[in-house]
This record gives structure tokens, C-alpha cells and sequence, in this order.
């Protein structure tokens, strides 16, 4: 069920409680799923893709958001550009795969020709008036962040997306992005809102139910778990995961690959979480048997153990960094029900697949990861948007970051109705 809310967004997102979901028109609403596209998705910094999807020169890739059509290119010279794949002649969308490798942007239909920085080269009949520099494909901004590719579609992004690329620069560039090769992409539709989507992967509050393939390697204590005071047992596990931490940090970092966990998802306005975790079972990457998927090591690792380096962007990104791969998250809303959720996985350019990888054990973990996620964001969404709804409370002990995301929601939304 999807009402017109009773009360105003603006008195929604005042009336916020603290320590609790969100009210359920957040979820259901379409009047507010287009306000989210707008004062979030079309005001911030989106994570839309890698550098490998855009390997050489001449290679387009496709992304939307929201109503927003978007290519991204590289040039002759390397440098990456974003416009809208809208023609400026007569609106034409100018690319409708995915991926592709032209030399020019050629519109499929009267012909107008574009380079790949989106300048208007070509256009034959439009007379003496007409001046081509007037009509270049509308730019967006776009950064990469050690390969990790973000646009903004506000005319002014947000300015601390530098000092988010500042900070953890340090902890990616090790890894080398750009020297991957995309292994396998899955395009997962949740029927959920985009909310959930993001709450879901912010905890693992639900891990040790839902994930026997991820838990085989990964630490629950590692997602803002919090000790219950109480419980001596987990007082003790949770000690000893901490010494653990400090220990690997230490040797990481003296190895070159900065670890300590660092970030503020809560009221910057480029959100963001970097940190390295080490793995369960003195684990060496995510797979079932938490051995490495590919023998040729990502950038400057030498060793296998790095555990898992863990970047988490607000609104809609997360990826785990390990030594052999990188498995990357983008959230994409499709609508106040639908999202995309778009996964890849990379390893090293030179890796070859049933040489170096077995792509089934690669990408096994997430993979079945994703689909048990999809189906508790359809859960909750269903609950969400049912008679009975009223925002239960988030675990102070283990949801930690699922209110942070939704501060900073509530904190953007705020700021973009002002
Ligand atoms: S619509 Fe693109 S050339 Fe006419
Ligand atoms: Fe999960």
C-alpha cells in the first residue's frame, strides 16, 4: 500500500524519532521516492562504477539514475568524462547498451556526432546560425577515486567529497583499481526501497541467521557490534577480536596498507567509512573455503592475508577490498519499491578465468550473499508497507550504522528542503 502521506515531508523528516526506523511513508511514497531522487540522489556524490568498466580509451559505459540517463566515457588522453546520454538535437538517447567502444558518439538519428568529452564535432544541415559550441552533451561531474568512479548531478557537488578522497586515497590506491578487470557483474532487483537496501548492508545484526556462505570468513564484530555488557561470553570474544584488530592494523599498516578504521557516516555530507577487518578462520579473502579465489595478488600485496578493507560511501555504495579481489556494491533506486543493486567483481587485469580464478568459487559468497539480502529487504519492505507498520527500534548494540545512515538521511533531506 502506498498512501499520500497524511502529514508534510518536511514534518516527516522534523518529526524523526531517533533509535527507529523511519515512518513508512519513507518507504512507500512516491511523492517521497522523488524527493529522494532529487535532495539525494541528484545532490550528492553517486558511486556509479569502476575504472575497469571503462578500461580503454573509447569505452562507454551506461548508468541511470533515477530519471536521469548517463554516459561515461574515456578519451583519447585517458581522462573520464560524464553527460547526460540525451542528444541535443532531438533527445535521442545516444548509447543504449551498457558498455560500448566508439570513437565518436554518433546519435542514431539524424547523425549529430559528439566527441568523447561530449563536444559537438558534427551536424550537417542546421544552417549559418547555428553554433555547435552552444550544443555539446550536457556534462556531469565525475571523479575517480582510485578507480572507484562517483558523478554528481547537482550543478555544485558536494566540496568534501576531497577531503573523503583524501582520507582513504591511502587505503585503496594499494589495491590498484585501475589494474582490474572486471571478473563478473550481477544486476540484483530488491523489491524494496532503497532504504532498506542501504539499512540491510549496514549491520550484521542478521548475519548469523541469513549468511552461512559470508560468515564462513567474516567477523559479525567487524559492522559496529557492539559488546553487550552483560554477556561475558561475548565481552571476552569481543576483547579478543579487538586485540586481534589492533595487532593486524599494526602489521598492515607497517606493511604499507593503512587499516586503522577511520570515516564519519553520520552528518558529513560525503558519508563515508573505510576500515580493515581481519577475516574468521585466519581467513585470507571471501570465499567458502576463505582461501584466495585468484593466485595473481591485487597491486602491492604481497601476502595473501590483508583481511578485508571495508569502504562504505553514503548514500549508496560498499566494497570489500581484499587481496586477491574486490567485490564493489552500487545502489541504484528504481522506484519507491525497486532497487538495483549492481555488484562486480575484479582481480587483477592479467588474471585468467580457469587459470588463476574459478569464477563459481570468485563469486560464490556474494552472489548467494546478495540473494538472502534481496529477499529480507522484500520482507521488510512488505511489513514496511502493511497496516500493522509502526518504526521499531534499531539494536544500540549491533545497529549502529543503520541509524547512522538514517541520521544522515534526515540531516541531507532537512538540508535540501531548507
Ligand atoms: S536527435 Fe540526435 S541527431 Fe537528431
Ligand atoms: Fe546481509
Amino acid at each position: 500500500m502506498s498512501d499520500v502521506p497524511a502529514v508534510s515531508l518536511p514534518h516527516l523528516v522534523a518529526r524523526r524519532r531517533a533509535g527507529r526506523m523511519l515512518e513508512a511513508p519513507f518507504y512507500t511514497d512516491p511523492g517521497i521516492f522523488r524527493a529522494d531522487l532529487d535532495l539525494i540522489f541528484g545532490r550528492h556524490w553517486i558511486f556509479v562504477g569502476v575504472e575497469p568498466d571503462i578500461a580503454e580509451p573509447g569505452d562507454v559505459m551506461t548508468v541511470n539514475i533515477g530519471d536521469n540517463a548517463i554516459l561515461i566515457t574515456r578519451d583519447d588522453d585517458g581522462a573520464i568524462h560524464a553527460m547526460h546520454n540525451v542528444c541535443r538535437h532531438r533527445a535521442a538517447r545516444l548509447v543504449s547498451t551498457e558498455t560500448a567502444t566508439v570513437g565518436r558518439l554518433v546519435c542514431p538519428y539524424h547523425a549529430w556526432t559528439y566527441g568523447l568529452d561530449g563536444a559537438l564535432l558534427h551536424a550537417d544541415h542546421m544552417g549559418d546560425d547555428f553554433d555547435p559550441a552552444c550544443h555539446g552533451l550536457r556534462k556531469i561531474h565525475v571523479r575517480s577515486l582510485e578507480g572507484l568512479i562517483f558523478v554528481c548531478l547537482a550543478e555544485t557537488p558536494p566540496a568534501d567529497f576531497d577531503d573523503m578522497a583524501r582520507a582513504v586515497a591511502p587505503y585503496i590506491a594499494p589495491h590498484e583499481v585501475a589494474n582490474c578487470k572486471i571478473a563478473h557483474q550481477i544486476d540484483l532487483i530488491e523489491e524494496g526501497n532503497w532504504k532498506l537496501t542501504m539499512e540491510n548492508n549496514r549491520e550484521c545484526y542478521h548475519c548469523a541467521l541469513n549468511h552461512p556462505e559470508l560468515t564462513t570468513s567474516i567477523f559479525e564484530y567487524g559492522f559496529g557490534f557492539e559488546t553487550d555488557e552483560t554477556d561475558p561470553v561475548r565481552v571476552a570474544q569481543r576483547r579478543n577480536y579487538d586485540a586481534m584488530v589492533e595487532r593486524s592494523c599494526a602489521a598492515w599498516d607497517r606493511a604499507g596498507f593503512p587499516s586503522t578504521e577511520i570515516g564519519n557516516l553520520d552528518d558529513m555530507v560525503s558519508g563515508y567509512r573505510i576500515g580493515r577487518m581481519p577475516m574468521d578462520r585466519d581467513g585470507e579473502s571471501q570465499t567458502l573455503d576463505t582461501r584466495v579465489a585468484c593466485r595473481k595478488l591485487l597491486g602491492r600485496a604481497t601476502e595473501k592475508r590483508l583481511g578485508d578493507l571495508s569502504f562504505h560511501t553514503q548514500p549508496n555504495s560498499w566494497h570489500h577490498f581484499m587481496s586477491d579481489h574486490i567485490v564493489s556494491f552500487a545502489v541504484l533506486p528504481l522506484g519507491p519499491d525497486r532497487t538495483l543493486l549492481r555488484t562486480k567483481w575484479l582481480v587483477h587485469r592479467d588474471a585468467i578465468e580457469g587459470v588463476d580464478y574459478d569464477l563459481e568459487n570468485l563469486i560464490r559468497v556474494w552472489r548467494e550473499t546478495n540473494i538472502q539480502d534481496g529477499n529480507l529487504v522484500g520482507l521488510a519492505q512488505a511489513g514496511a508497507a502493511s497496516g500493522g507498520y509502526v518504526p521499531g527500534p534499531y539494536s544500540p548494540q549491533t545497529e549502529g550504522q543503520v541509524e547512522q545512515f538514517v541520521n544522515w538521511y534526515i540531516r541531507r533531506m532537512a538540508a535540501g528542503l531548507a
